[in-house]
């Protein structure tokens, strides 16, 4: 079967973006002042891509994601989710942040079937799915590892096992990978990229490191200072099989980063 796009189509999730961001403002209003966190913003992600989204810190990245997961509601304009009007909260996406937020008294399996749980899922399905994305994240052998036994990585890899596991068509990822270590976050990398392919989840990455946001996205969104907006929308160009150091050495990736580098305004920009 082919997702053809065409705008007259009835059916609402064929040719559909995954995610449809339309003219969106958000507003805070607090007693002491107001705060536009995000101007006109308008971005459509399509179904199994994979989009990263870098800007200056408080430039509204985290507000967006929110924005998606309905757990914010725009000052203006509207955000669907395959064609339909996000509303409130929703369930069918998965979300990671930095921290990975597991339960203690909890095992490493246990903590990713608490999503089946909270879902009601029958709980056979969310065995046998969890089995999956345990092999799939090489979490074998750490089944019943308490949270405490397992590295900062690991950590991370159960958090993306627990929003997976439900299927969701939409995953949103706030700096997943900000707390770990550099050669940690590389192999992160590495990982999501492959499960990112055999999933054909589409994916949000927020992130702080170019190299990230050009390694694993189709596109790079830049941002502007607060009040967000976006800058420019970078197309990657790299072939969707990537190796890691043969990726960093092609001349697309140095061109990409360079003009991510560039828009960002960081030092010692490359051109
Ligand atoms: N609930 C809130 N109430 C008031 N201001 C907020 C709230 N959430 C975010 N902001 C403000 O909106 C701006 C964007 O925040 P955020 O989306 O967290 O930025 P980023 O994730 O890009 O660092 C910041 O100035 C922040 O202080
Ligand atoms: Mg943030």
């Amino acid at each position: 079967m082919t997702l053809r796009k065409t705008s007259s189509t009835p059916v609402p999730t064929k040719g559909v973006p995954a995610v449809a961001i339309d003219a969106v403002d958000v507003r805070f209003r607090t007693k002491k002042r107001d705060v536009t966190a995000l101007s006109e913003v308008s971005l459509d992600v399509r179904m199994g891509e994979f989009v990263a989204l870098v800007g200056p810190s408080g430039c509204g990245k985290s507000t967006l994601l929110k924005l998606v997961a309905g757990l914010l509601a725009p000052s203006a304009g509207e955000v669907r989710l395959q064609g339909e009007r996000v509303r409130g909260p929703r369930h069918d996406i998965g979300y990671v942040f930095q921290r990975a937020a597991l339960l203690e008294w909890r095992s490493a399996r246990r903590n990713i079937l608490l999503q089946a749980e909270m879902r009601r899922m029958p709980a056979e399905a969310a065995r046998a799915r969890a089995d999956e994305l345990i092999a799939m994240t090489g979490l074998q052998g750490f089944e019943d590892a308490y949270p405490h036994e397992l590295s900062g990585g690991m950590q991370q890899r159960v958090a993306l096992c627990r929003a997976l596991l439900h299927e969701p068509p939409v995953l949103l990822m706030d700096e997943p990978f900000g707390a770990l270590d550099a050669l940690t976050r590389e192999q992160m990398n590495v990982e999501l990229h492959r499960i990112w392919r055999e999933t054909g989840t589409t994916v949000l990455l927020v992130t702080h490191s170019i190299a990230e946001a050009v390694y694993l996205a189709d596109r790079v969104v830049v941002m502007s200072p607060r009040p967000g907006t976006i800058r420019e929308v970078i197309e990657v160009g790299l072939p969707a099989e990537r190796e890691y150091g043969e990726t960093m050495a092609r001349p697309e990736f140095a061109s990409a980063t360079g003009r991510v580098r560039g828009l960002l305004g960081s030092a010692g920009e490359g051109g």
